[in-house]
């Protein structure tokens, strides 16, 4: 579904590459969370797939084409939510679909009602932002997300300012839209536990620069319940990948 192939990346008026060869793979259908420490590089990677930023060298494909060609390639949820205040919360979530052009109004309004009411968010399409619970404006992002098209969604901790019920409510959603929809997901976190709890297997960035993703299984079998992190074999990984994130910032 997504392959990195010899990508590095530096940013303009920096002297050294931020991301450095990187090549890894993922496959379609599945579900990764990525780790790493804050500043690696993390939310970098996802701007390249998303064709914000351009590779200095290497290939980025998505669904076995180089990106570039086809621009709604991914959906990508930045970092913060980016609603626009003044719009209606369908009015944000159709905005994919009024940027692609081709869609009447009625048809915007359908599509972002429709998305409204997978995300469990029927009725809020005329709201405005401000109206929602922190919990409603990710779910209200993440509907915009999908309506952006392709089946690869780039999700960058999307649920680091919740409060921890929101929060784990909202991981449980995610797994099961995931099931209903077959999409690929990578999902950007800080939370050891959220990514072990999602994740088939984590990708971590266990250097800077950036030159490989290590790939980590999850002990655990799909579909997940918050009990198997109880799981000493779950635990255990817990605590090696707290481990390996810690000796990245305390040589
Ligand atoms: N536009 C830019 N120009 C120059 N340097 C940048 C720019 N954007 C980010 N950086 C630098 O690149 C590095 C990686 O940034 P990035 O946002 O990818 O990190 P991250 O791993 O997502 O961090 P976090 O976990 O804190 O979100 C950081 O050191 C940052 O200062
Ligand atoms: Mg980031």
């Amino acid at each position: 579904m997504l392959e990195f192939r010899q990508v590095s990346y530096q940013y303009p008026g920096e002297d050294f590459d931020l991301i450095d060869g990187l090549s890894f793979r993922v496959a379609p259908g599945s579900l990764h969370c990525i780790l790493g420490v804050s500043g690696c590089g993390k939310s970098t990677l996802f701007r390249m797939v998303s064709g914000l930023l351009t590779p200095k060298a290497g290939e980025i494909r998505v669904g076995g084409a180089p990106i570039g060609g086809h621009r709604r390639c991914c959906g990508y949820m930045p970092q913060r939510d980016l609603l626009f205040p003044w719009r209606t919360v369908w009015e944000n979530v159709a905005l994919p679909l009024e940027i692609a052009g081709g869609f009447s109004k009625a048809e915007r309004r359908a599509r972002a009602e429709a998305a409204l009411a997978d995300a469990g968010l029927d009725g809020c399409g005329d709201k405005l932002p401000r109206a929602l619970s922190g919990g409603m404006r990710q779910r209200a992002a993440f509907a915009r997300t999908m309506l952006a098209g392709g089946d690869l969604l780039l999700l960058d901790e999307p649920f680091s300012a919740l409060d921890f019920l929101t929060r784990i409510s909202m991981q449980e959603w995610l797994l099961d839209q995931w099931r209903r929809t077959g999409k690929t997901i990578l999902f950007i976190t800080h939370d050891v536990e959220e990514a072990i709890f999602l994740s088939q297997s984590v990708l971590v960035a266990a250097e800077a620069p950036i030159r490989a993703l290590a790939e980590i299984l999850v002990p655990a079998p799909m579909p997940r319940t918050r009990a198997c992190l109880a799981d000493p074999a779950m635990a255990a990984l817990r605590e090696e990948l707290i481990g390996r994130l810690r000796k990245q910032v305390e040589p």
